[in-house]
């Protein structure tokens, strides 16, 4: 489904990618852990679009997405959200999801303004399945509220929300966990577990170890812009090197 083969980014002189490589499945949670400043967030960045790589290529289905923007990624399935959310603070909830998803239908909802009646009728599906998006994510109490008014965790909850919006078959999500309190937490893994069990090929960074290693099938650790070690949940938490990484000690 996703294949990205030695990608490497530089800032100036900074080489933070130095070549990384890795592929992901359907029905699949793929984690990413690593240190502050390993290089994560720019290889989702890299990925869905946001920002060109040095080298390397990536590839959604056997097609190289390498120079398409980050639109053109998501109409092709994939998007990513971000380590901090990126909500419409001072338009409602609802509104947020209506127009993540109007990307989708933009056409359409052009000829709308021009007072089309199948135009019409996609606002109307649009509401409707940012209603049942609402749902799904139990936020439809705080429908009407500004998005600048949620807590936390319902922020995250709505990044993930608006992400799944345009039907992404593969989903990034940068830290689903930070900043989320007990609570929404565990509600917040049995929704990744759930999209997982649909079919949707995941990747997530995050910092909390408990729930990646809880969620994972298999984990990447990503050091200092290079993959330290791939492999399952087990496999890593008892890897030396991982320990030593985080510890910042030169890994053997
Ligand atoms: N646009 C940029 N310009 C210059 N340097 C950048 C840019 N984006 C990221 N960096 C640098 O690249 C390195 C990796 O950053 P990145 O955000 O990818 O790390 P991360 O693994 O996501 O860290 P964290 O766990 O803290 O979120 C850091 O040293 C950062 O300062
Ligand atoms: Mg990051």
């Amino acid at each position: 489904m996703l294949k990205v083969t030695d990608i490497k980014r530089s800032f100036g002189g900074l080489h933070v990618l130095r070549g990384i490589s890795l592929t992901a499945q359907p029905g699949e949670i793929l984690g990413i852990i690593g240190p502050n400043g390993a290089g994560k967030s720019t290889l989702f960045s890299v990925i869905s679009g946001f920002i060109p790589p040095s080298g390397g290529q990536v590839e959604l289905q056997g097609q190289s997405i390498l120079r398409l923007r980050p639109d053109q990624v998501a109409a092709r399935g994939m998007v990513r959200t971000f380590q901090v959310p990126r909500e419409f603070g001072d338009m409602t909830v609802l509104d947020n999801l209506r127009v993540a998803g109007s990307s989708a239908h933009a056409d359409t909802i052009m000829s709308g303004m021009l007072g089309g009646r199948k135009a019409r009728g996609a606002e109307a599906e649009l509401k409707l399945k940012a209603e049942r998006m609402l749902e799904r994510l139990n936020l439809t109490a705080v429908a009407g509220n500004q998005a600048s008014a949620l807590s936390g965790g319902q922020k995250k909850l709505l990044e993930l929300g608006r992400a799944l919006m345009v039907n992404p078959r593969v989903l990034l999500i940068d830290e689903p966990f930070a900043g989320v309190a007990p609570a929404l937490r565990d509600q917040l893994v049995q929704h990744l577990k759930a999209l997982r069990d649909e079919g949707l090929c995941l990747l997530i960074v995050e910092h909390d170890i408990e729930a990646i290693m809880e969620l994972s099938d298999r984990i990447c650790v990503l050091v200092e812009g290079s993959i330290l070690i791939e492999g399952t949940p087990a496999q890593v938490q008892n890897d030396r090197r991982v320990l030593d990484a985080y510890l910042g000690a030169t890994p053997a």
